[in-house]
């Protein structure tokens, strides 16, 4: 099995020490930093927004995966791109107009994902899998860091891959909420291979020893 790609979720930092942790994930051998944004009302919490996205790029050192959890995202895309951002994920379940937003995203030559909250079959993706580079399959209800992982993600990363092989289209299938060292092979395994994980890493007295045992899974 090859090696997923990790996406340490920056929520779970410490934001009154966000240089060290920054510093940690550049050190470490995570691949990319996870941005999670929230706005209170596609999600019932608020996380954070430009000036502190602006301050974790002047310190990152690896590519920015900005996850909009947010109403109307195409309002803000340029402004991400702006700030950094080298994918940027939409939810399928906030735009309307999905295939519009993810050309915008890729007007501005940065890669383009969907993601699905778990509710969401991955059928929804079948007409537009070939134009997009990731899928994001959410394994907990999105809104906050240390919730548990859904089980069922199992058979939607199966189903996904199945549909992208079926299109004969390459995509990046992305899992974000409650991944572990319990569940991290089963998820590659699975097809996925991009792994973000929050409170696993930063909650863990060997953050480096946390992100080698869900990336050597
Ligand atoms: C949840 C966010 C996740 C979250 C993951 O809405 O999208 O990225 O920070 O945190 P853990 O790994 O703690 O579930
Ligand atoms: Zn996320």
């Amino acid at each position: 099995m090859p090696t997923p790609i990790i996406a340490p979720s920056v929520l779970a930092a410490d934001f009154g020490n966000l240089q060290r942790d920054i510093e940690m994930i550049n050190n470490s051998e995570a691949d990319w930093f996870h941005i999670d944004i929230m706005d209170g009302m596609f999600v019932p919490n608020i996380s954070f927004g430009m000036p502190v996205l602006a301050a974790i790029q002047k310190h990152a050192k690896k590519p920015l995966d900005v996850h909009l959890m947010i109403e109307q995202p195409d309002r803000y895309i340029e402004e991400f791109v702006n700030l950094g951002a080298e994918f940027i994920t939409v939810h399928y379940e906030a735009c309307p107009h999905l295939h519009r937003s993810i050309q915008l995203i890729k007007s501005f030559g940065i890669k383009a994902g969907v993601v699905l909250n778990p509710h969401t079959p991955v059928d929804v993706l079948k007409d537009i899998v070939t134009e997009i580079d990731m899928a994001l399959l959410m394994s907990v209800n999105p809104g906050f860091g240390g919730q548990s992982f859904i089980e069922n993600t199992y058979n939607k990363v199966k189903d996904l891959r199945a549909l992208a092989d079926s299109k004969k289209t390459e995509l990046l299938i992305e899992i974000d909420g409650g991944v572990s060292n319990k569940n991290a092979k089963k998820l590659v395994d699975a097809g996925a291979n991009v792994l973000v994980a929050g409170s696993y890493i930063f909650g863990n007295e060997n953050p480096h020893q946390a992100i080698l045992d869900i990336k050597n899974t």
